[in-house]
């Protein structure tokens, strides 16, 4: 089943996973508008597209704002006629601690992956429903939203609050028929390139080479282009029926995440006061785990002791 015929936006499709999942879906046959802050990645991602016979166009602009959600949109339909197909990719890092991490580093982490997704869904949605158009939107999560992680407070609360909106989305939009997705991502980019954790295998990609079972299997860590399969997939019509999911895609494995559940409830006559928690916290025996659980890496996959 081909997206021929469809139009798709990618925000932060410059380069990494968003460039990835353009040129999937062009392959499949849609025509893709391209984002980025970057002019020039932005520049070569639609001409990696047209050379191979696809279309796209580019919009060099932030996202965040609600000006580039209606700039996006727009050049979909000036360009190509419509749009049925939302990515929302953008993203950056400002990895700190929390007492080192500044208002800015908040706000900025803030206002591209959570506004940005937000100000874009909002608009795509609207040309969906104005239109009649069963669209598909995916936003991108990670594992730090799912689980958490040291050093990414500005970053869990986006990725977090991306799946959050995300089940709004899916219960607001199914009756026009609109599905709403999360893909988790796990792969070599320029973001997760500087992790020493992956340097064999980031390094085994440079080389041209296929990154060691390990890092494919146990990790579920590859290319950028292992996760495009999965955003054409949900980007189809042979996704219809698939909503409010959050999908995690890397290296050889597929995941489906589950979504917060209560998993154990207690009663107490007349409720649970300060005095009966402190006698007995019913749940002492059942607390959750946070963070991922990274396994040791094999001998000759660690990392190479850095340089003094
Ligand atoms: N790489 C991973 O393993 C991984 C894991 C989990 C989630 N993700 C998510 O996947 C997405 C892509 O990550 P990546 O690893 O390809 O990153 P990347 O840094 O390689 O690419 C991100 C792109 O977004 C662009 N960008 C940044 N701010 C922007 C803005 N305001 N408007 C438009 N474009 C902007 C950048 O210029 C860049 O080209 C991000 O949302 C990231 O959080 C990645």
């Amino acid at each position: 089943m081909s997206l021929e015929g469809k139009v798709a936006i990618v925000t932060g499709s410059g380069r990494g996973l968003g460039l990835s999942y353009a040129q999937e879906l062009a392959r499949q046959g849609a025509a893709v508008v391209i984002n980025d802050v970057d002019a020039g990645v932005a520049a070569e991602a639609v001409e990696s597209i047209t050379a191979a016979g696809g279309q796209a166009v580019a919009v060099v602009a932030p996202v965040g704002s609600t000006e580039t959600a209606m700039a996006l949109v727009a050049a979909a339909v000036e360009n190509f006629g419509r749009l049925d197909i939302l990515v929302t990719n953008a993203g950056v890092l400002r990895d700190k601690s929390i007492l080192k991490m500044t208002d800015e580093d908040f706000d900025l982490v803030i206002n591209v992956h959570l506004r940005g997704t937000f100000t874009c869904v909002r608009e795509a949605y609207a040309y969906f429903k104005e239109n009649g158009i069963a669209g598909r939107i995916i936003a991108i999560g990670s594992p730090t939203g799912q689980r958490g992680n040291f050093g990414q407070t500005n970053y869990a609360a986006a990725k977090s609050g991306i799946v959050g909106m995300v089940r709004t989305w899916a219960l607001e939009m199914k009756r026009a028929g609109v599905t709403v997705n999360a893909v988790i991502p796990v792969a070599a980019t320029a973001m997760t390139k500087t992790v020493p954790y992956f340097a064999k295998a980031v390094e085994a990609e440079e080389r041209g080479e296929a990154m060691p079972d390990f890092f494919r299997k146990t990790l579920g860590f590859g290319t950028s282009d292992d996760v495009a399969g999965l955003i054409a997939f949900l980007a189809s019509d042979a996704a219809g029926n698939v909503n409010g999911q959050a999908i995690g895609a890397g290296g050889d494995r597929l995941q489906l995440w589950s979504h917060p559940e209560a998993i154990e409830s207690e009663f107490n006559d007349g409720g649970w006061d300060y005095a009966t928690l402190q006698e007995r916290f019913p749940f002492a025996g059942n607390l959750q785990s946070v963070g991922e659980n990274f396994p040791e890496l094999p001998a000759e996959l660690q990392p190479e002791p850095a340089a003094k």
